[in-house]
């Protein structure tokens, strides 16, 4: 990718988002890094300017509060300090089913996985249609082909939303791509206090593979990446086999 340019990243502190500051960092990009723990926000940018001498800005910032949002919203519409690649990444998912978990557990998932994309998508895009250049990787996820409640719903959002911008914009010289993890060695199961024994072993990707299989797509001009060939022949059945089987086999083993 070319050097010296700008990447705000969502969710820069862990996991998959961390691992594309690392490699952002890599290829000479200055990195703005979101997420809520400011300590670690500092952490993981003097840890990232140390090893690959880059401007690093932090912005600490709950993607659930509005003014928190409108913070990242301004400094991705920023006109004097161009983002050049916006990564919208943070997210979580619940462990519980959907009658089961608070509305408002619910309501900030939705926040995180939906709004925070649409409203960062659409300052960036403003911003970058004008100077028509730019590029933006929505991170949703392999669940989001699968019927799998309201966290596969809200990735749905995030893929139809990414593939229509991506022709929408890519005439005004801007490149939007959605990017579908299958399962991740991350802090992401942790978090939602689910053991890495949930999926078999084969299924899981590491965070510096899957990174560097995005990033050579965004290269390539792709719509979608679906690193790994599992996940490729995962999400190639998962678009032939009726919803009514999906939905009976993910109930298998439920209570
Ligand atoms: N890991 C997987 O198996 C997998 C599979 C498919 C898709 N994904 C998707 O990949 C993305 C990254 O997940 P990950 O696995 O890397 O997760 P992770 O290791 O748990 O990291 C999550 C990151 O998001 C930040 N974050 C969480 N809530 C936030 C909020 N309200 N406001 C701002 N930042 C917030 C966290 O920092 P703070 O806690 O400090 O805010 C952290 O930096 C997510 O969109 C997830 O849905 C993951």
């Amino acid at each position: 990718m070319t050097t010296s340019r700008t990447a705000l990243v969502t969710g820069a502190t862990a996991g998959i988002g961390r691992e594309f500051v690392e490699q952002l960092a890599g290829s000479g990009h200055r990195l703005v890094l979101v997420a809520r723990d400011e300590a670690r926000l500092q952490s993981v940018a003097a840890e990232v300017r140390q090893r690959h001498d880059v401007e690093v800005e932090v912005l600490a910032a709950d993607l659930t509060d509005r003014a928190g949002l409108a913070r990242v919203e301004a400094r991705v519409a920023d006109r004097r300090r161009p983002v050049d690649l916006l990564v919208n990444n943070a997210g979580f998912g619940l462990k519980e089913r959907f009658l089961v978990n608070d509305i408002e557990a619910e309501q900030q998932m939705l926040d995180v996985l939906v709004t925070a994309v649409l409203r960062l998508s659409h300052a960036a895009l403003g911003a970058m249609v004008e100077r028509r250049h730019g590029a933006i990787v929505n991170v949703s996820s392999v669940a989001s082909f699968l019927p799998r409640g309201t966290y596969s719903a809200a990735k749905a959002w995030v893929n139809s939303f990414s593939e229509w911008a991506h022709n929408e914009y890519s005439p005004d010289g801007v490149q939007v791509m959605v990017l579908c993890p299958g399962f991740v060695k991350t802090e992401f199961h942790q978090r939602m206090d689910v053991s890495r024994d949930s999926a078999p072993g084969f299924l899981w990707l590491e965070a510096p593979d899957l990174v560097r299989e995005a990033l050579a797509d965004l290269g390539r001009g792709r719509r979608m990446s679906i690193p790994s060939k599992r996940y490729k022949a995962i999400v190639g059945a998962a678009r032939v086999v009726p919803i009514g089987v999906l939905q009976r086999a993910q109930s298998l083993g439920r209570k």
